[in-house]
């Protein structure tokens, strides 16, 4: 058996934007995907998902693709493992693929990208495929590209290197070194909603030249140099305005509700350097930055404003195998 488990993401500053060329900076937390995968019968993968509650069976099919029958939200994994068994040779082989998940789904913590990577590393390494970094987080790509029409590929990166990464679409990531000296909460509102969607508008907006849209693009590009420089000094005032500031300009934009600005705003009242919503919007999460010592009072604070909490650490490793 082979099994591994690969974290989840949060955008400190960026989201959306980056999908259209600006910087943002985002880092790997420690809520896993676990993903163990065995042989099974001959030209079969079975996969199935605790979290989601559901199995789909995937046969070789006779032009060579493999047709599903169970659960098509599986369907996009199933996408990835393709991949790989045709680089390993192994496409008549069979394989159960047991997909296990810490991390809340589709509320912006990049859950689809850990699993992807953690299937990708897991079968990789049940063929004795070796595959590298950048590899794997190609190959999980394929399933973001599926299921988010248009990413930018800034949660495969995450969750497959871990750590604090600066990413603009086209340019290598910069990798900055975590530090223990400050703390994440993060509020799930518990609405989950498609990041396709919220995606697809905004770009839409975009393409028809709103003004005012580009205009908050270049702006939340300058929050995230500015935000980068203030995380390599350690100054998480100034990193908690900025956030503040791009929480802001995504209310602006419309991709905030009532329920995170509610969870930002009790985040700041109880002492967090800055709050605002994380990944898409429209539902889904916002993460408030704080000092260890205060990171009780802010989580305690979402959960009183009807938010679940999780006061996380920055994962250093990315996808790992065991
Ligand atoms: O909501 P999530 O975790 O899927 O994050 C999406 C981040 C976006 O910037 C909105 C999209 C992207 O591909 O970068």
């Amino acid at each position: 058996m082979s099994i591994a488990h690969a974290p989840a993401k949060v955008i400190i500053t960026g989201e959306h934007f980056v999908v259209h060329g600006q910087p943002a900076l985002a880092a790997a937390v420690n809520l896993y995907s676990t993903v163990s995968v065995e042989a099974g019968s001959p030209g079969i993968v079975e996969i199935s998902s605790t979290e989601l509650g559901v199995t789909a069976r995937f046969q070789a099919g006779k032009e060579g693709s493999f047709i599903g029958d169970g659960h098509r939200m599986l369907e996009p994994l199933m996408l990835v493992i393709e991949k790989i068994l045709d680089r390993a040779g192994g496409r008549g082989l069979g394989l159960r693929v047991r997909v296990e998940s810490e991390i809340p789904v589709g509320v912006g913590l990049g859950s689809s990208a850990s699993t992807a990577v953690s299937t990708a590393t897991a079968v990789a390494g049940l063929l004795g495929l070796k595959l590298t970094r950048d590899q794997i987080c190609e190959l999980a790509s394929v399933q973001e590209r599926s299921i988010h029409k248009k990413p930018s590929g800034i949660d495969a990166l995450v969750t497959t290197y871990g750590g604090v990464v600066l990413f603009k679409l086209g340019q290598p990531p910069f990798h900055l070194e975590p530090t223990d000296d400050v703390r994440i909460v993060i509020g799930n509102t518990g609405a989950s909603r498609s990041t396709g969607d919220l995606v697809s508008r905004m770009g839409h907006r975009i393409q028809m030249g709103d003004m005012d849209l580009m205009r908050m693009s270049d702006a939340v590009g300058q929050i995230t140099l500015k935000a980068f420089e203030a995380y390599m000094r350690r100054d998480f005032h100034q990193l908690g305005q900025l956030m503040d500031e791009n929480h802001e300009l995504l209310r602006q934009a419309g991709v905030s509700t009532s329920q995170l600005d509610n969870l930002v705003e009790a985040a700041r009242d109880a002492g967090a350097f800055g709050a605002k919503l994380t990944g898409a919007g429209g539902g889904g999460c916002m993460i408030a930055l704080c000092r260890p010592d205060e990171g009780g009072r802010v989580s305690k604070a979402i959960e009183a404003a009807g938010g679940r909490s999780y006061s996380v650490a920055v994962d250093r490793v990315g996808v790992r195998i065991g």
